[in-house]
């Protein structure tokens, strides 16, 4: 399934302008990917679209990771924890991400881990926002949405997650998780999965003591992610989640 162009809003996800990273990468082959996300990463700090908004915070969190990885995570927004250590995915979801990755047999720093908005969104003024957090809007996605769209061109993962359907929006994926989960999609070449945000099944563990349900079908989602770039599934792993347990 392609990818459409245009958010749940009904607003038309602009074509994304091509950075000076990848813009010029065809003319300097010896770059390594490292020093075009570096580039990328000094673009987006000073990102004019995404400053002048006025409603995302000052700090810019990029992304964390090896370049050379198969798997890609993608998720929102940083949040409070996220812009203390400008590091994604270092906060409580990020602890519940860093278990998934695990027990899919790897380390945080063999996979990238990026998301679509650059800046925390601000709450009111952002001044005394404290450890509140907001998903970031179609207009704040798309600001940073050529940063995104440049980290996948350099990476070329095996496989994207989208973790959340504010991520997949910020791709220009229509739907919500609950239609787009449970299968591999191509996207742009990439195969691609979306599946639902760690804080998702947070909140689901702490209302019904347990968010099972949901921890498998993320479990399910990862492990088509693992056949997908051809990591070995041991039956321990298939029987993680199972109704059995
Ligand atoms: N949630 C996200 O989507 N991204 C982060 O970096 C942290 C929490």
């Amino acid at each position: 399934m392609s990818a459409q162009r245009s958010s749940p809003t009904g607003t038309p996800l602009r074509p994304t302008q091509p950075t000076s990273a990848t813009a010029d990468s065809a003319t300097a082959p010896t770059r390594s990917k490292r020093e075009l996300l570096d580039e990328l990463a000094r673009e987006a700090e000073n990102s004019q679209p995404a400053r002048d908004l006025g409603t995302l915070r000052d700090v810019m969190v990029f992304a964390v990771g090896n370049p050379d990885a198969d798997i890609m995570f993608i998720g929102e927004a940083p949040g409070a924890e996220e812009e203390k250590q400008r590091e994604p995915f270092v906060g409580p979801a990020g602890q519940l991400l860093t278990k998934i990755i695990q027990a899919m047999g790897l380390r945080r720093s063999e996979v990238y881990i990026s998301n679509v908005c650059k800046f925390r969104p601000k709450i009111d003024d952002g001044r005394m926002q404290g450890s509140k957090n907001r998903a970031p809007t179609t207009g704040e996605m798309l600001a940073c949405q050529p940063y995104i769209m440049a980290e996948i061109n350099i990476i070329k993962p095996r496989a994207i997650v989208c973790l959340g359907a504010t991520a997949s929006t910020g791709l220009g994926i229509e739907g919500t998780v609950g239609r787009l989960r449970g299968r591999i999609q191509e996207w742009r070449g990439h195969p691609l999965a979306v599946t639902y945000h760690p804080s998702y099944l947070l909140r689901r563990e702490a209302e019904d003591g347990g968010g099972l349900a949901e921890k498998r079908l993320v479990w399910e989602d990862m492990m088509r992610v693992m056949e997908t770039v051809g990591l070995p599934i041991s039956d321990k792993q298939r029987g993680y989640f199972s109704r059995a347990r």
